[in-house]
């Protein structure tokens, strides 16, 4: 397979095998360097599907879109490219099909969760606490809140909220507090490296320093992105578009993340048997997925070696009855 330097898709061959299966319309809805939908592109073309589909690809991040433009070249004729929330999937793809006279039912979705590599090691977008950059972390930066707007209008209560419920940080009160006494004292927060010293001075103990900061950049990178709202409503509207035996495959990268995937897939394949007791032979309602994957897939050690990014993600995928 070609090589990546802008993001390394996680899982690729897994996903063409579980996503790609025949010809019809694909919904990449986080394009990011296009590795993945380049991926899918390559498998419907080498099964011969590649006349009769289309692959629209999503991505709020307009340098994301550009660096996939430039990597699908050779079939774009049959991509679309759109600056987009995935959570608008629905409209997105009528608009999409409308214009091209296409049927608005999908054969496969991808969602690869969270940003990719050339955002995090992009110092000016704020992402990592190893590069020095602005308290921002959007990945849509026509987005009006940043993460330097949470950290220094919050209040003390409400940061130690996000960091428990969104990093599961046990020290979230201290540190919250921290951040609040170090905006008294110097007026604001205005950098990583600022926020990350305070986080550092804060932390349990050495050992736990970078988890510690890893925890809190990921709790603000939520809730500047409203990454978990988005992620719901993007799973029930995805689900919504697909055809019969179209199936959505997500890659998620952390519990809470990967929570909400599970949960989402199995009600949504549940089906409804009424009261307990009532003994019917047909349920009221029937599931409208059913799980292709029971358990998460997960990297083979090979490709973690390769890729410490493929540790912590976790492949799920569902087919709409
Ligand atoms: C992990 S990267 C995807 C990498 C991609 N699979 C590849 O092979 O290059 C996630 C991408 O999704 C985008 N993204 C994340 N959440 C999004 C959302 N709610 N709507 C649109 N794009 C989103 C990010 O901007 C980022 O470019």
């Amino acid at each position: 397979m070609a090589q990546y330097s802008y993001h390394e898709p996680v899982l690729a061959p897994e996903i063409i095998a579980l996503l790609v299966t025949k010809p019809g319309i694909y919904v990449d809805g986080t394009l990011g360097g296009g590795g993945h939908s380049l991926a899918i592109l390559c498998a419907l073309h080498e099964a011969g599907y590649g006349e009769g589909s289309l692959l629209i690809g999503i991505d709020q991040d307009d340098a994301a879109l550009h660096e996939a433009a430039e990597k699908l070249k050779e079939f774009e004729a049959r991509t679309v490219l759109v600056k987009g929330n995935f959570k608008t999937i629905g409209s997105i793809v009528e608009s999409v099909c409308r214009e091209k006279g296409l049927h608005p039912k999908v054969t496969g979705i991808l969602l690869d969760l969270g940003v990719s590599s050339f955002q995090i090691d992009t110092a000016e977008r704020g992402f990592s606490y190893l590069r020095d950059g602005p308290l921002d972390m959007r990945m849509d930066m026509d987005a009006s809140v940043s993460a330097g707007d949470i950290i220094n209008t919050y209040e003390e209560k409400e940061l130690a909220r996000l960091f428990y419920r969104y990093g599961e940080e046990p020290r979230s009160r201290s540190i919250a507090r921290a951040i609040v006494a170090y905006r008294l004292k110097n007026g604001s927060v205005t950098g990583t490296e600022e926020l990350a010293g305070i986080i550092r001075e804060n932390a349990a103990g050495r050992d736990k320093i970078i988890k510690t900061l890893s925890r809190v950049f990921q709790a603000l990178r939520i809730e500047v992105n409203s990454e978990l709202e988005v992620l719901r409503s993007v799973l029930y509207d995805g689900i919504a578009c697909l055809d019969s035996y179209g199936r959505m495959a997500v890659i998620s990268y952390h519990s809470l993340e990967d929570r909400i995937v599970k949960t989402v897939f199995a009600e949504k394949a549940r089906s409804d048997w009424g009261p307990k007791g009532v003994g019917l032979r047909e349920p009221l309602e029937r599931g409208s997925v059913s799980l292709v994957t029971r358990k998460p897939v997960v990297a083979a050690r090979q490709e973690i070696d390769a890729n410490p990014r493929a540790r912590s993600a976790k492949l799920r995928v569902i087919e709409k009855i």
